[in-house]
């Protein structure tokens, strides 16, 4: 077998396996191309097609979907002809395929080809979802504009589709750290759209059958007024959305607080509203980090900081380490997580917190102590903090 006829049996295997996740093909012999990114979709009929996400060094992205008959060829053919790089990723392992300036052909597979996708998650990624199993679900898909009027996710909101998705996984981790009996209340705080405020309401009502108090806040009038109508129309009686800053809502009791890219410091407002609640359980996925990249000042660091890309990375993990830090200084145990491929957004740390009712004191004093010299060795004086000691929480 030559080195073309292999990368046709590796696309093969991957496309009838059902087990490709995506081909990125980059360096492209044409000045236009930058890359070329291959996944494998559903279409309205329940078929699987390969859509090629081209991106054009004007900035542009254009789409092309190919049946997956058809598919194995022509990605070979790119990535023999038209890309000097390509990198296959499937479930059980990857492959690397390279062209030589001379054209030589180097392939380095290392997909196992064992594991491959269910059948009906490459028919339709959609459907091995929780969400899919929660009666009512397409309507409100359909009602935010995620989805058709026949529950087809649009292709442009596939990325949102999924994170929601992962974060009901993340809540169904949890799901028995909440009180088993009685009406749950949950927050979503700065819930936007509120994709994630309807999921979670579906998931908890009608998959786990539960009795809930839920609110959705955001500053924004329009989207607020929005997703009231969109509740109003799916008899969503028990769920209300409310025009507000987060800093200035209050409810009675609390047992989940949920955040999806709340901006900058309305993360650690999140974090001191549920801390200050009691909540049981918090799923917070922060977003851009501001504050610090502006406090940050330690010699020892200065070698990361002197680089200013480097020194928001390490802003930006400090930060969540840091707010990880004050969670558990008041009874959490927290675990930071990957909230979904990194691909699909750089934002993509979930900060999972569950109160632990019988934590001791003196372990508590040992974390705010922790926390206290991170932030004199930063040289940061983070607004979590303040918060907290402004609520005297
Ligand atoms: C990046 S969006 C995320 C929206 C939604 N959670 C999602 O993931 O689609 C951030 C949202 O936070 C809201 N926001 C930021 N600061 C806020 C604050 N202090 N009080 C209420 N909402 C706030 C913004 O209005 C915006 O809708």
């Amino acid at each position: 077998m030559n080195e073309k006829e292999k990368i046709l049996s590796i696309f093969t295997k991957v496309l009838n396996g059902a087990c490709l996740k995506k081909a990125v093909f980059s360096k492209s012999v044409s000045s236009n191309v930058i890359r070329c990114v291959c996944r494998v979709f559903a279409s309205k009929n329940d078929e699987s097609f390969l859509q090629l996400e081209t991106f054009t060094s004007d900035n542009k992205a254009f789409h092309k979907n190919i049946p997956l008959s058809e598919a194995p060829e022509i990605l070979t053919e790119m990535a023999t002809h038209s890309y000097m790089q390509t990198n296959v990723i499937a479930t059980d392992g990857q492959c690397e395929i390279k062209v030589s300036k001379k054209g030589k052909i180097f392939v380095l597979d290392k997909i196992a080809g064992s594991s491959p996708i269910t059948e009906t998650e490459s028919h339709n990624r959609q459907k091995n979802y929780i969400l899919a199993s929660a009666p009512g679900h397409e309507r409100f898909l359909y009602l935010l504009g995620l989805a058709n009027e026949s529950g087809r996710i649009l292709d442009k909101k596939q990325s949102k589709f999924r994170q929601i998705n992962r974060f009901i996984e993340h809540l169904d981790d949890v799901y028995s750290e909440l009180p088993s009996d009685g009406e749950l209340t949950v927050c979503d705080l700065c819930c936007g759209k509120s994709y994630l405020t309807f999921a979670v309401y579906y998931y908890l009502t009608a998959i786990k059958g539960r009795k809930i108090r839920m609110y959705g806040v955001d500053l924004k009038k329009d989207v607020i007024t929005y997703c009231t109508d969109v509740a109003k129309r799916l008899s969503c009686t028990d769920l209300e959305f409310i025009c507000s800053d987060i800093s200035e809502f209050s409810c009675e009791k609390i047992d989940l607080v949920i955040s999806l890219h709340a901006c900058d410091i309305a993360t650690d407002i999140v974090l001191g509203y549920a801390i200050k609640h009691k909540a049981r359980v918090i799923l917070s996925t922060p977003c851009c980090h501001h504050e610090m990249m502006h406090q940050i000042d330690c010699e020892e660091l200065s070698f990361i900081t002197k680089h200013s890309m480097l020194s928001q990375k390490l802003c930006d993990a400090a930060t969540d380490a840091l707010r990880c830090l004050m969670l558990e200084a008041n009874g959490y145990s927290v675990e930071a997580l990957e909230l979904i491929d990194p691909d699909e957004t750089p934002k993509n740390l979930l900060i999972r917190a569950i109160l632990d009712p019988d934590a001791r004191k003196q372990k508590l004093l040992s974390y705010r102590s922790q926390y206290e010299s991170a932030c004199r060795l930063l040289g940061v004086d983070p607004y979590l903090k303040n918060l907290m000691e402004e609520e005297k929480i």
